[in-house]
């Protein structure tokens, strides 16, 4: 699966930030107890060493040089001296007792304290380690030295360092997988929303977004999305269903009387005199309710191809029989208004859908072409095959829509300024846009340089 995905999704983001803050509050939860511990150890190592060094010169002054010796000699048993450290020299620095090889060099000194570098065996190889010492001069020039190693100390920060990294590495590792999880559930409830949209989107206006498998009642934010987006859905399919009814039942309710009417004008005009001077009148007339038919006709059609009506029977159909049906009915019009047209079929194109649309769909295109391009002009009118997905192409060399328009003139009603003097109601390519929409095809119109290019691109037959 491509991770990437998961990398990008604010869950994953905000688990990984999550585990960075932990790990960045184990770290000052772990410097805040080294830094107290150690402070605890070092005030209790020198309080030792001043113990020992007092202890020391009691014995010194109770029993001399040579007892003093002795007691080193007695505490500096390998057994017994831990990481302490002992020697006694002469005013010279020279060695008479202790486990101390020589007085250290390097010395650093605060005070009566001294601190000096000492090789010492902590486990298998020799390591330097850092000691901390108290020096005394005692009566008769002899110097003592009392102290102790850092072996404690440095073991207690390698320890805690040791925990430390593994703790981050843990919390890491912990927000990584957690990450992961959690966005891939995330993420596949958000592409089941996203997968519903595109259906709805692509026409399947009765289409909801499934609920979680198992449906739990009142679950997280994702049902309470998808229960509020699906409310929203059913909402706007009731308002566009109240919408669409009203369009349809006005024109279907003044289609009967306008036929009557235009019926009775044309009788009334059957029964006139060849020289009657109303005549004319009368067949205006009846012209004006013709086109107020077709619009009322368009218009019907538009609303059942959005209610997808007809989807239901949708039927394997060619592509190409059906815009030779439109050429050959067009050639005779085409040519009678001082056109050409040029038809290009590549062969048989399935389309799975409504004939009787298609063919209207088709014949807009090419009526739009003979009213718009103008005499003179050339139609071209292809239909190909492409590997499955067809595509149906109208194109005139006329002049064409600009680019701002073109998709405005989808719209219902909507003519351009140019062609307000030719017959027409607007509705043709609203038609057409309904049309490609109920068969899940895509409208595009281009330049065709000039001229309008209409491509129609069809999926793959289902
Ligand atoms: N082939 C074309 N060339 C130039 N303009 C066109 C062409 N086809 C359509 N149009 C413009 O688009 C508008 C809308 O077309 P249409 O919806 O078919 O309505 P109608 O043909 O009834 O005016 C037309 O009024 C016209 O201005
Ligand atoms: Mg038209």
């Amino acid at each position: 699966m491509r991770l990437h995905r998961f990398f990008r999704t604010t869950t994953f983001r905000l688990a990984l930030l999550y585990a960075v803050l932990f790990s960045a509050s184990s770290l000052v939860l772990f410097a805040f107890i080294y830094g107290t511990t150690s402070v605890l150890i070092a005030r209790e190592r020198e309080q030792s060493i001043a113990a020992n060094m007092a202890s020391l010169q009691d014995h010194y002054a109770a029993t001399g040089l040579r007892g003093l010796a002795a007691a080193i000699l007695a505490r500096a048993q390998p057994n017994r001296v831990g990481d302490n450290i002992y020697l006694l020299t002469d005013p010279q620095f020279r060695p008479i007792a202790g486990n101390g090889t020589g007085w250290p060099p390097l010395v650093e000194q605060d005070g009566p304290w001294l601190t000096f570098p000492i090789e010492r065996q902590l486990l298998g190889e020799p390591e330097v380690y850092l000691a901390k010492a108290l020096h005394a001069v005692l009566p008769g020039g002899y110097h003592l030295l009392v102290g102790q190693d850092m072996r404690t100390q440095e073991r207690f920060r390698r320890a805690i360092v040791e925990a430390l990294i593994w703790s981050v590495a843990i919390t890491l590792c912990l927000g990584l997988v957690v990450g992961l999880v959690m966005s891939r559930n995330t993420l596949r409830r958000i592409e089941s929303i996203n997968s519903a949209a595109e259906r709805i989107m692509r026409g399947e206006l009765k289409h909801r977004i499934p609920g979680r498998a198992g449906g739990r009642a009142g679950g997280d934010e994702f049902d309470r999305l998808t229960e509020n987006l699906n409310a929203m859905l059913d909402e706007i399919d009731r308002l566009m269903g109240s919408m669409r009814t009203v369009t349809h039942n006005i024109a279907h309710d003044l289609r009967s009387p306008l036929t009557r009417v235009r019926n009775r004008l044309e009788s009334a005009l059957a029964g006139m005199d060849e020289s009657d001077p109303r005549r004319e009148t009368v067949e205006q007339a009846v012209t004006e309710a013709d086109q107020l038919l077709a619009t009322f006709n368009a218009l019907l059609s538009i609303a059942d191809a959005e209610a997808g009506a007809g989807r239901g029977d949708m039927v394997p159909v060619d592509l190409e029989a059906v815009a030779r049906d439109v050429a050959e009915l067009y050639e005779p019009l085409v040519e009678e208004r001082g056109l050409f047209l040029e038809t290009r079929l590549l062969g048989p194109a399935l389309v799975s859908g409504n004939r009787q649309l298609l063919f209207q769909a088709i014949a807009n295109l090419i009526d739009n072409a003979v009213k718009y391009a103008g005499p003179g002009r050339r139609i071209s009118l292809t239909v190909e095959p492409g590997n499955g997905r067809p595509e149906l192409v109208v194109a005139d060399d006329g002049p064409g829509i600009p680019a701002s328009d073109r998709s405005r003139v989808l719209e219902r009603f909507v003519r351009l300024d140019p062609s307000r003097s030719t017959p027409g109601s607007g509705l043709g390519l609203s038609l057409v846009a309904a049309i490609a929409r109920l068969h899940n095809a895509t409208l595009s119109l281009e330049d065709n340089h000039p001229g309008l290019k209409v491509r129609i691109r069809f999926p793959m037959p289902g």
